[in-house]
């Protein structure tokens, strides 16, 4: 059942968010990390969120890896599983930056459509920024930094994004971070030059 078709009444939360966010001192905004496992969304993610809060600014990082442990425990690497995933995580992120946090997300993210649909969802309650983690699979698979991709070739994981699941990648990102050619601490910059002019202080 969905609300449409039960009991289900919306509430009006009488504190805005407007008073929520000037309290906070500034905006609330989601960072969407997308890219194969391996092109360095979380190591990117977790020095952005370093530099962010040396900042003064309230960040919150939600990795995928990590989420999977909790929130998205129940779930695999099916399509709908995936599309499940990133619509729980989105919608996480959606209520924490209406909150005031400025959200960092990193999740492969395989799939356009979902990570559209998280751009909807975001999009009229906070900025969203859709950022491409950059990196070929020739890249991904000689740092294999968990083994993941030798256990994918040899068929001892199945569906793996990049060998035998597709990886669809952005069209339109806000923001591209080439991880082919470039560091960790050069990307981290680069993520912090565009966010640091976006996020309005309150
Ligand atoms: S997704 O596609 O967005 O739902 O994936 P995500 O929640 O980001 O989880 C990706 C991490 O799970 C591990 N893993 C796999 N990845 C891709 N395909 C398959 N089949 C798979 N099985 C396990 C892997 O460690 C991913 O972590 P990262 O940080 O991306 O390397």
């Amino acid at each position: 059942t969905s609300p449409s078709d039960s009991n289900i009444t919306w509430h009006e939360q009488k504190v805005k968010k407007e008073q929520r966010w000037k309290l906070n001192g500034h905006q609330g905004a989601v960072l969407w990390f997308t890219g194969m496992s391996g092109a360095g969304k979380s190591s990117i993610a977790n020095q952005v969120d370093v530099a962010l809060n040396e900042k003064g600014i309230r960040t919150y990082l939600l990795d995928g890896d990590n989420i999977r442990h909790g929130l998205c425990k129940d779930l695999g690497f099916s399509l709908e599983d995936r599309a499940d995933n990133i619509r729980r995580v989105g919608e996480v992120c959606k209520l924490m930056a209406d909150s005031g946090v400025v959200v960092l997300a990193a999740l492969i993210s395989p799939y356009a459509s979902d990570r559209d649909g998280v751009r909807e969802r975001v999009n009229g309650t906070a900025s969203f920024c859709e950022v491409y983690v950059k990196a070929s699979l020739e890249t991904c698979e000689n740092r294999d930094p968990k083994g993941l991709y030798k256990l994918a070739r040899e068929g001892k994981i199945k569906n793996f994004t990049g060998i035998d699941d597709p990886y669809e990648k952005p069209t339109k990102p806000d923001l591209v971070l080439d991880s082919d050619t470039k560091s960790v601490p050069e990307l981290t910059n680069e993520t912090m030059q565009w966010v640091e002019s976006r996020i309005k202080l309150t």
